[in-house]
């Protein structure tokens, strides 16, 4: 049987090119934003409705958020909720609908650089393994899926 994913934030700069690339691979793949056009147009901070998500999934790729420092600026506990909270709704989410994996992308995959234009292609950004803690959240997933 063919592998089905989630990408949250599908609708997104990576989600939306990390879709296409992987429904080109011939997998499965569905969206959930709260713009756009998603599969799923669910709030990762509202846990009720990502609950009622019925299919099952292989692995989410966990991109929403909160994105652009001058929306902190302009609402930081928003901000917060949105990607701390939402980031716990996720991981509860995929406990709960028994997903083994969920991979986050984090700006500290690229470590401690003066360079600044960092070459890199959209899956690898994805793929590449946390490689510093992000807001404990590295610690979060050994502990949960140890
Ligand atoms: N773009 C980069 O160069 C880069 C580099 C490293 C890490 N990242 C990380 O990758 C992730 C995605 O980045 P991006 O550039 O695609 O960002 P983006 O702002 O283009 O996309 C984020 C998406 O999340 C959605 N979203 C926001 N809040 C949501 C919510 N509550 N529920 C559902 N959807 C919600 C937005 O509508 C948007 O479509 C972010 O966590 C970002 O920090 C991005």
């Amino acid at each position: 049987m063919t592998k089905k994913f989630l990408i949250t934030g599908g609708e997104g700069f990576i989600g939306r090119n990390l879709k296409y690339f992987i429904s080109n691979m011939g997998y499965e793949v569905k969206s959930l934003d709260i713009e756009g056009n998603p599969d799923y147009k669910i709030s990762i901070t509202d846990f009720n409705s990502l609950m009622s998500i019925s299919e099952d999934f292989d692995a989410v790729f966990h991109l929403a958020a909160t994105t652009a420092p001058p929306q902190f600026d302009d609402d930081p506990l928003y901000g917060f909720h949105n990607n701390a909270d939402g980031t716990l709704n996720i991981l509860e989410f995929a406990k709960r609908k028994n997903i083994h994996r969920v991979i986050i992308a984090s700006s500290s995959v690229y470590g401690n650089s003066n360079s600044i234009s960092i070459e890199n292609d959209v899956v690898s950004i994805i793929m590449c393994k946390l490689k510093y803690p992000y807001l404990g959240f590295n610690e979060f997933l050994h502990f949960k899926w140890k």
